[in-house]
């Protein structure tokens, strides 16, 4: 079996256009609205909401827990490189797609008649690159869990591995069915809650484990997150003897996650927030590009002087859910999110001259390098080259003058823009600061 990762800048999930409706005749109601959504390779993803919004069913509905009424769900199948449909397919097909994934439910469905560790081996499948020794493997993921022979001080407890679940308590149940659910490593997980019954220091210990199988962290950050002799009770802490076996168990890396949770311990590690609200997906947020406008925002003096809130809803109105890294399909251009905008080597963003109206914006460079060539009457020449988190375009529109310079793209080149209409809204708060930015401007001459 070979393991092939999607295309370059395709996703592992694609979601498209999904509806949901519960009941039928006059009780029909629909519950989800056309929501579309993409998960990347080894993302972390978060999905928040108020209770009944929609995120377990859309959950149940990427798993084939559910049939899908409406719209295309897609799951990349590393194994045979390429995509699984989720439409009108048959249940064997369902059965295929749900062995990709790795679910951990609230109804965590344990065998009664079955102890923890044989719930676990009963679902773990002959991998290649699988453990040479699967019983340790599983007793190794539960002893993690501190489920095993040793407990979050390091002294010698009762292990839990030959416990029926009528035998373990609630939060123990959920450690056992998590163990299970990522026992064959799957590259996707789905999670709803999966720490809610669960106290800090297993909480801790679950969330570091599904981050860990998304991609190794390094060896400092993982002992930040160690308790101190001196600690004790629940401080949501590793202990040290917890570490190797961390490594040993999420040896495999990539694992994609879409997570249902209001832990904000969760929260910190998202690679992708994404808020449901009355069945629809609300704002979908990849948090690198969301840190990367808001830095470009605060180094422009237009942006600098307002609160951190506004300079935040000027950021979140220009993002278009892709990381920083990675480069727009022309697909993510359209629609609601499209305030970016993508030039060609040698295409002109600005032109010297040119005054500004309605239509004029202020740019932030997402990607690529452009130029900044000035005539003044005579044969342009170059000012300098920008590159990724720069800016440029304010001086005009805080000025109400002319463009004083041209920029052209050296190279294919993203912007985010910020029209004038939101520029010009916080022009007056800005004022002081402004003017006192401006007045060294043209001090310098320029
Ligand atoms: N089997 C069902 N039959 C009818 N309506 C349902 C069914 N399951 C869910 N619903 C309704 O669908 C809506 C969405 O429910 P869902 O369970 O997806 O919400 P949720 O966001 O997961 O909420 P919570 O945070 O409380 O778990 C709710 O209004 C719920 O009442
Ligand atoms: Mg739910």
């Amino acid at each position: 079996m070979s393991s092939k990762l999607p295309p370059p800048g395709q996703p592992v999930l694609r979601v498209r256009g999904v509806s949901h409706y519960f009941g039928t005749g006059d009780t029909r109601t629909q519950v989800l609205f056309d929501n579309t959504l993409e998960v990347m390779p080894g993302e972390l993803v978060i999905m928040s909401g108020p209770s009944g919004s929609g995120k377990t069913t859309i959950l149940t509905l990427i798993g084939g827990l559910r049939t899908l009424q409406e719209g295309e769900i897609e799951v990349w199948d590393a194994d045979r490189g390429d995509y699984r449909t989720l439409r009108g397919v048959s249940e064997s097909d369902l059965v295929n797609v749900r062995r990709l994934i790795g679910f951990i439910f609230q109804r965590h469905n344990l065998f009664d008649s079955l102890t923890a560790l044989q719930n676990i081996r009963m679902a773990q499948r002959l991998r290649a690159n699988g453990p040479s020794d699967p019983d340790a493997d599983a007793r190794a993921l539960l002893t993690y869990l501190l489920l095993g022979e040793t407990d979050i001080q390091g002294k010698p407890q009762k292990p839990r591995f030959d416990y029926k679940p009528a035998a373990l308590s609630g939060g123990q149940r959920q450690r056992v069915a998590i163990a299970r659910a990522l026992v064959n490593r799957p590259k996707l997980v789905l999670a709803d809650e999966p720490t809610a019954a669960l106290d800090a220091n297993s909480g801790l210990a679950v969330v570091t484990l599904v981050q860990q199988l998304a991609r190794p962290r390094p060896e400092a950050d993982l002992s930040k997150l160690v308790r101190s002799a001196a600690e004790a009770g629940e401080n949501g802490r590793l202990a040290d003897w917890q570490i190797p076996l961390l490594k040993a168990v999420a040896n495999e890396h990539g694992t994609t996650s879409l997570i249902v949770t209001h832990d904000a311990r969760i929260m910190n590690l998202a690679d992708r927030i994404v808020h449901m609200e009355r069945g629809r997906i609300e704002s979908n947020v990849v948090v690198a590009e969301r840190l990367f406008v808001r830095e470009g925002l605060r180094q422009s003096p237009a942006f600098a002087a307002i609160l951190p809130e506004e300079q935040e809803k000027i950021a979140d109105a220009v993002l278009v859910g892709v990381h920083p890294d990675e480069a727009v399909r022309p697909d993510q251009l359209t629609g609601k999110s499209g305030r970016l905008e993508v030039y060609g080597p040698g295409e002109t963003i600005v032109r010297e001259g040119d005054s500004v109206n309605e239509s004029s914006k202020f740019y932030l460079i997402r990607r690529g390098t452009v130029e900044v060539l000035r005539a003044d009457g005579g044969a342009p020449k170059k000012l300098t080259e920008m590159g990724p988190g720069r800016y440029f375009g304010e001086v005009a529109l805080l000025m109400n003058q002319p463009r004083n310079a041209t920029v052209r793209a050296l190279s294919r080149v993203e912007v985010y823009t910020v029209n004038r209409a939101t520029f010009d809204q916080f022009r007056d708060v800005s004022r002081p600061f402004i003017d006192r930015v401006l007045a060294n401007f043209r001090a310098g001459g320029a």
